[in-house]
């Protein structure tokens, strides 16, 4: 989406095409920019129906001044009136009345929003590019600015995507993009993801970034023969304390997904996805393009950058400050940050994941998501992870530690767990990682272990 011939490490990178290329079908992101969006009004003289540009009209509310929260939803409402009874800002009234102190607020209404109106509606002159869906079946790249993902993602801030604000027809199977959920309800969670996106807007509007961000999706064409596999096990670190993000640079980053990647990160969920996605808010534009995943494909996303601190999990989870990221970059500008979104199965019947078929499944999907063929293994960095899929998702720790144990060794990575506090998981991965290598048991001799058996095992 940017001129790549340009690329400073400094300079903020250059839309391309310089002109706005308007298109609007189901294989691109329909832009709210475009003029095909329009919205029907009644000519009071002619009583006759009209289309209107819905941009003209976004653009004309956005650029008046709001000073509250009831502004700010009035204004929101002004092109989205099919919404006006469902959408409900508690959270965002809560946030601006009561959370944030006199002159927070006021810097919120006379600065902030402002500078994200102004980065919103520039999405014609910054996203020039048709950006394509990354639609089920697709191996395929979009790499943007990070700027270009700022306008997007205040774009969804003011909900401005269209056909987006419900879940049917055309755009069931893809993420919530548009930011209405975010404002809804008492929770105060929502109050701290709204501190957390708010530092990200803060900081992109006073300076802009200059770097890219890329995202993949990747499909699985050819599995791995499993049973037949002679492939050892690769070196395993694993440690109950430290996370993913915060000691697993340099390293893959699993993200522990939904098919609809970043699962609740504008709702409700907080747990680890919602949380890399608030603290990495980049992360969020995949929703805009990426269909839900299928049981053989990955979403691999390069260069996001951590605007956030926070403390505690879920329920506890709070805005911790901004985060400065000194994240080295690559010769693309992007920061060599490399995050792999899977979505483990949902097991509501313990015993299920011992299935073969399940096994499979798993064992598939995280070979996609940690493979790269086109790279030799000994240029791989090792896979960061840890309790993948047993959290929300209710696994086994022990199984799933297993299963990408082999998954990484097949596609030649080294393996740094973390168990999350977990010290006695720790000890039983690291004895069955040193039963296994001293035994030199090949991948395809544990995937050959009968279920019950690999159950007594894990
Ligand atoms: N680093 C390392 N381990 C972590 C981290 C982290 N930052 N955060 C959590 N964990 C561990 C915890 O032990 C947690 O219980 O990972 C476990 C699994 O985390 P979940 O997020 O519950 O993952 P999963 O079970 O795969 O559920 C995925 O949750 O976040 C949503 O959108 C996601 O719908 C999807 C579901």
């Amino acid at each position: 989406m940017i001129k790549t011939d340009l690329l400073h490490h400094e300079s903020v990178p250059v839309p391309c095409p310089a002109k706005f290329q308007d298109t609007w079908d189901d294989v691109h992101v329909k832009m709210p920019c475009s003029n095909k969006s329009l919205f029907p009004v009644i000519d009071e003289d002619t009583q006759e129906q009209q289309n209107k540009s819905r941009w003209e009209l976004i653009k004309e509310t956005l650029n008046k001044k709001f000073t509250s929260a009831y502004e700010l939803k009035k204004a929101l409402l002004n092109y989205n009136a099919s919404n006006a009874k469902k959408w409900d800002f508690t959270a965002l009234s809560s946030y601006c009345s009561k959370v944030l102190e006199p002159d927070a607020a006021e810097h919120l209404f006379n600065s902030l929003l402002p500078d994200m109106v102004q980065l919103a509606v520039r999405a014609s002159e910054l996203c020039t590019k048709p950006i394509p869906l990354l639609k089920r079946g697709m191996n395929h790249s979009i790499t943007m600015s990070q700027e270009q993902a700022a306008c997007l993602l205040a774009n969804a801030f003011f909900c401005t995507f269209p056909r987006r604000n419900s879940r049917k027809a055309e755009y069931s199977n893809f993420p919530d993009i548009n930011f209405f959920r975010l404002f809804e309800g008492s929770s105060p969670k929502k109050i701290e993801k709204l501190k957390t996106l708010m530092c990200y807007f803060k900081s992109v509007t006073e300076q802009k970034p200059t770097g890219l961000v890329t995202f993949t999706r990747k499909v699985l064409d050819k599995s791995p023969v499993w049973k037949s596999s002679q492939t050892q096990l690769t070196k395993l670190h694993i440690t109950c304390d430290g996370t993913i993000e915060d000691d697993g640079s340099g390293m893959l980053q699993v993200d522990f997904a939904n098919k609809f990647v970043g699962g609740g990160v504008t709702s409700s969920g907080l747990v680890q996805e919602e949380i890399r996605f608030l603290i990495n808010p980049e992360l969020i534009v995949s929703r805009l393009f990426t269909e839900a995943l299928d049981d053989n494909e990955c979403l691999i996303i390069t260069g996001t950058q951590q605007f956030s601190k926070y403390t505690g999990y879920s329920q506890t989870y709070q805005w911790d400050g901004s985060h400065q990221d000194t994240t080295p970059k690559d010769g693309w500008q992007r920061r060599c940050t490399e995050i792999v979104a899977i979505d483990a199965l949902q097991f509501r019947n313990f015993l299920e994941q011992f299935h073969p078929d399940k096994i499979t499944r798993e064992l598939n999907k995280a070979y996609c998501g940690f493979s790269r063929l086109e790279t030799d293994s000994e240029n791989l960095a090792a896979v960061a992870t840890g309790n993948w899929g047993c959290g929300v998702f209710g696994g086994d720790t022990r199984l799933k530690a297993l299963l990408q144990m082999l998954a990484a060794a097949e596609a030649g990575r080294d393996v740094a767990y973390f168990t999350f506090g977990d010290s006695r998981l720790m000890t039983d991965v690291n004895n069955m990682h040193s039963f296994l290598t001293k035994r030199n048991i090949s991948v395809g001799e544990v995937y050959d272990l009968p279920g019950p058996v690999l159950q007594l095992r894990v």
